[in-house]
């Protein structure tokens, strides 16, 4: 079948995907020193919130955004990384096998990162938890390494750009197996909610709207207390 110009990945994928990856990056930057401890904190919830995000979308959001459109398939996968030492590797519209396992384990291990580092935040569970806390964000930047490699070498083998298509949200396909929507007004939503976290949490928001900041200015009177 004749491929064509298609779209694939909605806005709010999109728009989650690349703030997951600066917050992700800024808050593993930002780990280690005290000074740049509130912004460690603000990324991290960050994460979180986007994580959480990401699940409901992938529910609710458009077909290859949904996760019943990447299912766990530990068969498929083992067929999709056999096809790649043939000459016709296996091409998918959306998600291939292999990055959908990835994907999985990331969204799951920024998940635990952020609850175990709010944990560790408030003292709840000792050196053990902070310790946990930051075994699983370097078992994330080792996946995310990975992740990274993985869109190089599948961009090259299928002669496709995979990080054009996460930012302008086109790929190759059949016709007809394009999203017809690609739903601004919830990116625009989420872009807003991160941002105004992040104005808030910097104490950029005018009085009465700084309710988020309020949050991050707790915490961090916990943690200096
Ligand atoms: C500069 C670095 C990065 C590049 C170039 C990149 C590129 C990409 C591309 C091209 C895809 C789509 C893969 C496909 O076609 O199936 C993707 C998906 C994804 N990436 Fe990255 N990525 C980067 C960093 C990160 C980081 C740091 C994280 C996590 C912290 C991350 C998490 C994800 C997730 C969760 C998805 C699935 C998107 C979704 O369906 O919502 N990526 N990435």
């Amino acid at each position: 079948m004749s491929k064509q110009r298609i779209l694939v990945w909605d806005l709010p994928t999109r728009a989650f995907h690349w703030l997951l990856a600066g917050s992700f990056l800024g808050a593993f930057l930002t780990a280690e020193s005290e000074r740049y401890r509130d912004i460690h904190v603000v990324l991290g919830y960050s994460v979180l919130g986007l994580v959480v995000f990401r699940l409901l979308w992938g529910v609710i959001g458009t077909r290859y955004a949904r996760f019943s459109s990447f299912p766990i398939a530990p068969r498929r996968v083992l067929e999709y990384l056999k096809s790649l030492f043939t000459r016709s590797p296996q091409h998918h519209v959306g998600h291939n096998p292999a990055g959908s396992l990835a994907i999985y384990a990331i969204l799951a291990l920024a998940l635990l990162a952020g609850v175990t580092g709010y944990a560790a935040y408030n003292e709840f569970g000792g050196e053990a938890l902070a310790q946990l806390h930051e075994g699983v964000a370097n078992a994330m930047l080792g996946l995310v390494a990975i992740h990274i490699g993985a869109v190089m070498l599948s961009s090259l083998l299928h002669r496709e750009n995979l990080v054009a298509a996460m930012l302008n949200g086109h790929k190759q396909g059949p016709a007809g197996a394009g999203i017809h929507r690609k739903h601004g007004l919830v990116a625009a939503a989420v872009l807003l909610a991160t941002m105004g976290f992040w104005a808030g949490s910097a104490g950029l928001l005018p009085q009465g709207m700084g309710a988020m900041s309020a949050v991050v200015q707790h915490q961090a009177q916990r943690g200096s207390g």
